[in-house]
């Protein structure tokens, strides 16, 4: 399957249809309501949009001039997301309208008895299908007459004597079944190649297994991805036949250091692990950095898999092989490139996740999709979410493909250090109080305005990134410290890491250059300009 595909087969709105009175908008409100989703009515937005009722249309311009509102009316609707739509009656009588509502939406017809129609039809005044003397048998002709569009759905709930939450429940189950349940990414390495299983519940045991790695497991998780899921994980495996020692790290950033390494060499060793082992990180970046660096080094090196389980050990950390732990002058400074075997990204487990650490994955995937996929920023600028199967495989793609290209980092993967290095000075200068998320955010407007101060961006550029990260409650305005100290921040850093101060400027959505021309005038000048305006908008 190529992320194209999951693409195109996920279902991005529900679609209601069925003849008249059988309950399309109250049900449609209830789904949306299950599912937290828009709910919209093509005959209500028909009507306010020409400030007419239907009747008045039908009666002052014909049904043709209707039938093509109608027809307009569903290629709009058919490119929304997290829509649940309920159809004027005769809409989807056209093949046409059909199709374009079913590529990307769950079309169900609902139907019901003309017993129980009939009561609730007799009466209307406003349906002009009906203007007419023998309601009852107009009803029946109109039902026969249109029977044949109605039945080629392929999803049909009977209505009939059934209550509304009920049937709400019924069509989120079909939803849920319909959508695709997992993609499997291949990642090229200098050293082979390996696969990313992505998507929600997903076995993991029987996939370590059917991979090949039936050596005893250490499962490395911490403290608090621990409690939460550990138990889960290692009785999946344990059912798998697979023999599991478990070794659980404090939680947090400053225990992503040399001495909880050491700790965990201890009891990895003391667990008996031997060259046939498999070591499994369960948890965010900083559990996927650790015990990477320890399946790097471990008796020269056991295999290794990664159970990412923060939105960006997904989308970021979990891809491209570098492990590493801080050291007290740097962070990152002592580590090792180390391809897993496999990764069994859960989005299940991206269910327990504090809102502020989504955000920072987010940011990161907002990130991928400027660098090189519009589509998922537009998603994102959309208000779609990141912990979905089809925005997070996009997510993935984009760092799957810089990586694959430049494994190493000798080139083109500083890329992925878009809005970093606007970043990490921010965050120096809050003295890491500020998350490196927003922080990111943030970068990511300064980049954007820069490079329209070069002249390589226009204006709108980063207009659409205040807008998309605004949308998410991330931070886009710049924190009130002087400019030409967040330019000493930034060239400090680079001389910490050696090497010329470099930029990634975006040029359009989906398109970046990097470049150290950037001279001190030009940022000093971009974040004056952001401060100004910060404070008089
Ligand atoms: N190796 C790489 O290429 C690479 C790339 C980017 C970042 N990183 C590293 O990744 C680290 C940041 O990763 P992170 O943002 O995942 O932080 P993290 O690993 O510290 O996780 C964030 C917090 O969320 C908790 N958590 C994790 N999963 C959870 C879940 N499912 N439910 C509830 N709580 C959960 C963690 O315990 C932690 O408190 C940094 O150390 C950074 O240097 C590495
Ligand atoms: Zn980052």
């Amino acid at each position: 399957v190529t992320i194209g595909e999951v693409l195109m087969a996920s279902l991005h709105n529900i679609v209601l249809t069925g003849f008249m009175g059988t309950g399309k908008s109250s049900v449609g409100k209830a789904v949306a309501q299950l599912l937290g989703w828009e709910f919209l009515d093509m005959d209500a937005i028909i009507e306010s949009r020409t400030s007419k009722t239907i009747a008045e249309i039908f009666a002052q311009e014909g049904e043709s001039v209707f039938r093509a509102m109608e027809s307009a009316l569903c290629q709009e609707l058919a490119a929304c997301a997290r829509v649940v739509i309920a159809t004027g009656g005769g809409a989807l009588v056209s093949e046409e309208n059909r199709k374009v509502m079913a590529a990307r939406g769950l079309l169900v017809c609902l139907n019901c008895a003309l017993d129980e129609l009939w009561p609730r039809l007799q009466a209307t005044t406003d349906r002009p299908m009906l203007y007419t003397r023998d309601r009852r048998a107009r009803i029946e002709s109109l039902l026969a007459q249109r029977a044949p569009a109605y039945r080629s759905i392929p999803r049909q709930l009977d209505t009939t004597g059934r209550a509304i939450t009920d049937l709400a429940r019924e069509i989120v189950a079909w939803w849920q079944g319909a959508q695709l349940q997992q993609v499997v990414l291949p990642v090229r390495t200098p050293s082979g190649e390996y696969k990313i299983h992505l998507g929600r519940q997903l076995p993991s045991g029987e996939i370590i297994r059917e991979a090949g790695l039936t050596g005893k497991i250490g499962l490395v998780s911490n403290t608090t991805v621990g409690a939460l899921h550990a138990d889960r994980v290692t009785d999946d495996l344990r059912a798998a036949g697979l023999e599991v020692a478990r070794c659980l790290l404090p939680d947090g950033e400053r225990y992503k250091t040399l001495d909880t390494l050491r700790a965990l060499y201890d009891a990895l060793i003391e667990a008996e692990l031997d060259r046939d082992s498999v070591i499994i990180a369960l948890g965010g970046g900083v559990v996927g950095d650790v015990a990477g660096f320890a399946a790097a080094t471990l008796l020269r090196g056991v295999r290794f898999v990664q159970m990412p389980t923060t939105l960006l050990a997904m989308v970021d950390s979990s891809v491209g092989g570098k492990v590493a732990v801080d050291h007290p002058r740097g962070k990152n400074l002592i580590g090792a490139f180390k391809q897993p075997e496999l990764v069994i990204a859960d989005i299940a487990l991206l269910e327990t996740l504090p809102p502020a650490e989504y955000r920072s994955g987010l940011a990161e995937a907002i990130k991928h999709g400027v660098i090189a996929a519009p589509s998922l920023f537009e998603h994102f600028e959309r208000g779609g979410r990141g912990d979905e199967l089809a925005p997070l495989a996009e997510a993935i793609r984009v760092k799957i493909e810089v990586v694959q290209e430049d494994p190493f980092e000798r080139g083109r993967r500083a890329v992925l250090n878009l809005g970093h290095t606007f970043g990490h000075a921010i965050e120096l200068l809050s003295d890491y109080r500020m998350r490196h998320g927003e922080a990111v955010s943030i970068g990511l407007v300064a980049a954007a305005r820069t490079a329209e101060a070069m002249g390589l961006a226009k204006p709108e550029l980063a207009a659409r990134l205040v807008g998309c990260l605004s949308r998410h409650e991330m931070p886009t305005r710049l924190p009130d410290y002087a400019p030409e100290a967040i330019w000493e921040a930034m060239s400090s850093d680079k001389k910490r890491r050696g090497g010329k101060l470099r930029f990634v400027l975006p040029r359009a959505i989906g398109d970046v250059v990097i470049t150290d021309e950037v001279s001190r005038e030009i940022v000093v000048d971009v974040l004056s300009k952001m401060r100004i305006a910060d404070k008089t908008e």
